[in-house]
């Protein structure tokens, strides 16, 4: 697998042996990591870290995998660059090119992302837009694999809750490319779009991946290794849309039944976090008050029980972003 000056944009810029590659690539960085013997592959690279909107995991995944492969990196958050407001992506990306080795970015657009790549002449790293986020597939499907002991093509993923945005769409596609069975269970109105859903079938033609769109959760899940899930309002989206959005996902919450329902009580439950499963958080709270609800996507239940992998799937993404740090840079 030779991907060195490419960029990392989105999953279908790869074909299904180089995405397995950069997941076999992480699974032997974390090795390394783990035994205390890690090559240092990035030493005297810089990297900028463009974020227009909040994170934690994926800028500090960034931040100590590029540390530990010898990496300087420069944080740029959402208000202390010119981006956008004084100069455009365009010549920002012409700047950066000159300066940085490598660009993360995440922001709304993916044609943000995808003009950073075109016009700063290094590679490009999508931290998460409001159409893919690339970088959180290679560690779920990591945990899936350490998770699960099974071989990708015979793995059943279910995904429930708002199949729109970016994690669902990632995540079709992405299981799609791994010739998985995946299932997004969500209403009609928060169905994949057709494009996302065009990429996977075209995948799942090469892969074998069964794909299934329904609103049907019993359906859904029955049989399910793993079951997904997001948040139900995205980063960008208003507030004012939370109330809609309880009444829309509600049925399509995890909770012990829909674990129960999957009739595999090694089932695990992922999520790419922050999730939304207790009364802990300042949104939390505010729904609880407009709609009685405890927990939203997941209940605590299920998010603190034996079968959830979250943290697991959390510090994958620090490995699966080293990989793909590893792999463009180098
Ligand atoms: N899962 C994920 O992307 O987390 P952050 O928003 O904290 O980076
Ligand atoms: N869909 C979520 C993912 C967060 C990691 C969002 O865009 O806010």
């Amino acid at each position: 697998m030779d991907l060195r000056g490419r960029s990392f944009l989105k999953e279908s810029d790869f074909t299904p042996a180089e995405w397995l590659g950069l997941i076999d690539l992480a699974a032997q960085l974390k090795a390394e990591t783990a035994a205390g013997q890690e090559p240092q592959r990035l030493t005297g690279k810089s990297i900028a870290l463009i974020f227009e909107k909040t994170s934690t995991r994926t800028r500090c995944a960034f931040e100590v995998a590029a540390f530990q492969q010898g990496a300087h990196t420069t944080y740029l958050d959402p208000s202390s660059s010119q981006i956008g407001h004084k100069e455009s992506v365009a010549d920002t990306a012409r700047v950066l090119g000159r300066f940085y080795d490598g660009i993360e970015f995440r922001g709304d657009l993916q044609t943000h992302v995808e003009e950073l790549a075109e016009h700063s002449g290094v590679p490009v790293f999508n931290g998460l837009t409001d159409s893919w986020h690339p970088t959180q597939m290679l560690a779920d499907a990591l945990t899936i694999r350490e998770h699960t002991g099974k071989p990708f093509n015979q793995v059943v993923h279910a995904y429930l809750g708002d199949g729109r945005f970016n994690t669902g769409r990632s995540l079709l596609v992405s299981s799609a490319m791994l010739g998985m069975d995946v299932r997004i269970v969500a209403p009609p109105a928060y169905q994949p779009d057709a494009e996302a859903v065009q990429i996977a079938q075209s995948f799942a033609a090469q892969t074998g991946a069964r794909i299934t769109i329904t609103d049907d959760v019993e359906a859904g899940v029955a049989g399910a290794d793993v079951i997904s899930t997001d948040v139900w309002v995205s980063m960008g989206e208003p507030k004012s849309v939370w109330n809609s959005r309880v009444e829309d996902l509600r049925d399509y919450q995890v909770n012990t039944r829909v674990m129960e329902l999957t009739g595999n009580p090694d089932a695990i439950f992922m999520h790419c976090l922050p999730a939304f499963h207790d009364l802990e958080t300042a949104v939390g709270r505010q729904v609880f008050e407009a709609t009685g609800m405890h927990a939203l996507e997941v209940t605590d239940e299920v998010f603190s029980s034996r079968q959830s992998v979250v943290f697991d799937q959390a510090e994958n993404r620090m490995h699966t972003i080293k990989a793909v740090m590893v792999a463009m840079l180098t």
